[in-house]
């Protein structure tokens, strides 16, 4: 029988492949202007005064790394897959914005801190959750925050990662952990849609 914590296994996907095809789905491309008025708005939300340092992890081709630099704020962006890189440098050409080859658990920042350590869709899939928190933590600067979106997909055998083992994750590292709940939002999915999906607003 499952448990919650077999939601969160190792998924091997090749995101090189992805990278391609990735922005077709609107809430990965947001290139419907409802969904993206839908993301940019939560964002804006969720995200402190600009400009404020934001390190996107498992960025991507940098969808909500562009919104972030549209809201002024000053972005660092990571990920594994050089394909996805490459699309998110070609995105955000000529904005405050850098993006990094490197692994999401472990971001290639070298003594750097940010205001906001955000991240969607990415944490559910990296081994040992608890860890990479616990570094992530360590990157935000005193009163910074994780902005995490995350939910659990599929009926049949799910995956992801619910919203009450993501705040009992980060209860010990952080002072103020908010949920919002997403599904009901079809905005930012461009379709109604039946599974669990949210965001995190952790305050450290
Ligand atoms: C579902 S996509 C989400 C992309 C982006 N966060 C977004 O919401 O549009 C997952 C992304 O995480 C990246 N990724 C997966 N595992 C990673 C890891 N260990 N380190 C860095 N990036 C990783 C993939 O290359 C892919 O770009």
């Amino acid at each position: 029988m499952r448990n919650e914590s077999d939601r969160t296994v190792a998924v091997s996907v090749d995101w090189d492949a992805e990278a391609a095809r990735f922005d077709e789905e609107p809430d990965h491309g947001l290139g419907v202007p409802e969904v993206r008025a839908a993301w940019a708005a939560r964002l804006r939300a969720w995200l402190p005064e600009p400009p404020a340092d934001v390190l996107d992890l498992g960025c991507g081709t940098g969808s909500l790394s562009l919104l972030a630099a549209e809201q002024g704020h000053r972005v660092t962006g990571a990920d594994s897959s050089p394909a996805m890189v490459e699309r998110a440098r070609a995105k955000l050409a000529g904005r405050d914005a850098v993006f990094l080859l490197g692994d999401a658990a472990a971001p290639p920042v070298g003594e750097r801190l940010f205001d906001v350590v955000l991240v969607r869709h990415v944490l559910w899939a990296l081994p040992d959750p608890a860890r990479v928190l616990r570094h992530w933590r360590g990157l935000l600067r005193p009163g910074g925050r994780f902005v995490l979106v995350e939910g659990v997909w599929g009926t049949v055998t799910p995956v992801g990662i619910p919203a009450g083992r993501l705040t009992a994750l980060l209860a010990p590292l952080a002072a103020d952990v908010r949920v919002e709940p997403l599904s009901a939002v079809a905005a930012l999915w461009g379709k109604e849609v039946d599974d669990e999906r949210y965001a995190v607003v952790a305050t450290v």
